[in-house]
């Protein structure tokens, strides 16, 4: 490098010229490479290469001017930043192409500046001490004041800068990963010289010091794959049998849209405690973000079914009060069964001694709002009659339900399937928390026997919640719906006759 400047100080009009034209055409190449996206990275590099020649133009002009006292500071100005230039421009052809390439993902921040910082101290203090006879690194190691202040005041963020360091060579997190560190629980924000962000499930933003990460356990719930295996626990009577409890709630696992179907999801009898048997729910999820709100819905699904199977979940014995054993739903507004199912309608016809008959073979049910009661597709056997609540009417699977329509205490569902034995028309779902009294096909078909004057107005309604589901479907083109309700009306008819050996 010396070489060519002492040749151009020897003839420093023509290396003016050559100086400036240089600059220029460098930053004419600037502008060229500016236009693509990979270019854009040399801007830096260019921009320092053209201030380097041009404060070589400005020393030489000095010198010409015989103003010799300030030119070695343009001298230094132009090595130094023709130095740094350089320096950049290779760092982001090592950083940016040669290891982004190999490592497949981008190269951190914190490593390319570090590198950077290192990189250009050097050049600067090899530019000060050729140029101005500078001594920078000397000043330094031999000042021990300066450098037990500069010590003191870095070690933190030395600490954090080294701890960030490692942190971004270990990856034991990238950005967007959930992870927990101590207390603290998030996604990765960011990783910074110093910090790193998490932003918590209630949109806090905790500012971690690096240090603290890399001496803390840190969980990852993204790796090595966003599945998670959640255990949630609880206790169940001794009466009730291990394997129906299981039963149920494998029941209530296997409906959940969240969790997985592989890994399989269990429930383990886990203990035998002083007054129930304890059980251990273990499933799998991919949005961990949404973990408090799949574990509430299963544990109060759970409530549900364990409760329409008779599955008591016992306070501890110890305790000294009077436990009432019926739900609190229920037992708050308790109606009378017979008062809700004199008031359907459709079972107008039937005698006080038909009803009392019916009212001993009915059960009742209870559903939590949400909870599906019949499901589109599955065989049914059973009658619904709402005692309390409100229920949604939906057609199609998971993604594409529309609402057919709602149901209201005394309404009635579930006499499609049982009437003709098809699989369920519609899917059933809780809008509220609901009870139902349950009327299975025994005892639909004494009340049919009791009293055949029932079958009429039953698929009248029938045949129009059909229609209903038709005209939702869209498949109305050829045939008008009175006519298709007649039609419906007449086959329905004839084919409950058939199915119930009428
Ligand atoms: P089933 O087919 O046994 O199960 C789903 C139930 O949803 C169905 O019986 C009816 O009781 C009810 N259902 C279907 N379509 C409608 C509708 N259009 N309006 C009200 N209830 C309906």
């Amino acid at each position: 490098m010396m070489t060519w400047w002492h040749e151009l100080r020897q003839h420093p009009v023509l290396g003016d010229i050559i100086l400036v034209a240089l600059a220029l055409l460098t930053l004419g190449l600037r502008q060229l490479a500016h236009r693509s996206r990979m270019g854009r990275r040399f801007d830096p590099a260019f921009t320092l290469v053209a201030i380097g020649l041009l404060s070589g133009a400005v020393a030489t002009g000095l010198r010409l001017a015989e103003l010799t006292a300030a030119a070695p500071y343009f001298d230094a100005a132009c090595f130094g930043a023709l130095a740094i230039g350089v320096v950049q421009a290779a760092l982001t052809l090592f950083i940016d192409f040669y290891l982004s390439q190999r490592g497949g993902a981008a190269v951190s921040l914190i490593f390319r500046d570090v590198a950077s910082v290192i990189a250009y101290f050097l050049v600067i203090v090899v530019v000060l001490r050729s140029t101005l006879d500078i001594n920078l690194a000397s000043l330094i190691t031999t000042s021990a004041v300066l450098t037990v202040i500069v010590g003191l005041a870095l070690q933190d963020v030395l600490g954090n800068l080294f701890s960030g360091l490692v942190l971004e060579l270990e990856q034991p997190f990238s950005p967007g990963d959930w992870v927990r560190v101590g207390t603290f629980e998030g996604t990765v924000e960011q990783t910074g010289w110093r910090t790193t962000r998490l932003r918590t499930r209630v949109n806090e933003l905790v500012t971690l010091p690096n240090a603290m990460l890399s001496k803390e356990a840190v969980v990852n719930y993204s790796r090595p794959d966003p599945l998670y295996g959640d255990t949630l626990r609880f206790d169940a009577a001794y009466e009730a049998p291990p394997n129906l409890v299981k039963e149920v709630v494998m029941g209530v696992l296997e409906t959940d849209p969240d969790v997985e179907a592989t890994p399989r999801a269990d429930v383990r009898l886990e203990c035998y405690r002083e007054s129930s048997i304890g059980y251990a729910i273990r499933y799998w999820i991919e949005d961990f973000r949404a973990l408090e709100t799949i574990r509430s819905r299963i544990l109060t699904n759970t409530w549900y079914a364990l409760r329409r199977a008779n599955v008591r979940m016992p306070f501890p014995a110890r305790d000294v009060f009077v436990y009432s054993s019926a739900p609190t739903m229920v037992s708050a507004r308790e109606v009378d069964p017979v008062a809700t199912l004199r008031a359907v309608s459709l079972l107008a016809p039937l005698s006080d001694a038909a009803l009392a008959q019916l009212v001993r073979q009915v059960h009742r049910h209870t559903f939590g709002k949400g909870e599906v009661v019949v499901r589109e597709g599955e065989p049914g056997d059973s009658f619904y009659v709402i005692e309390q609540g409100s229920a949604e009417v939906m057609l199609g699977h998971d993604g594409g339900m529309r609402a057919l329509g709602q149901l209201n205490a005394g309404d009635f569902f579930g006499e499609m399937s049982l009437l003709a034995g098809d699989p369920r028309s519609a899917t059933v779902r809780a809008a509220s928390d609901l009870s139902v009294l349950v009327v299975d096909r025994a005892a639909f078909k004494e009340i049919i026997s009791a009293d055949p004057a029932i079958l009429e107005p039953l698929s009248k309604i029938a045949t129009g919640r059909q229609v209903a589901q038709q005209e939702h479907r869209r498949s109305l083109e050829s045939l008008g719906s009175e006519a298709l309700a007649a039609q419906h009306a007449h086959n329905l008819r004839d084919r409950i006759r058939i199915f119930f050996g009428l």
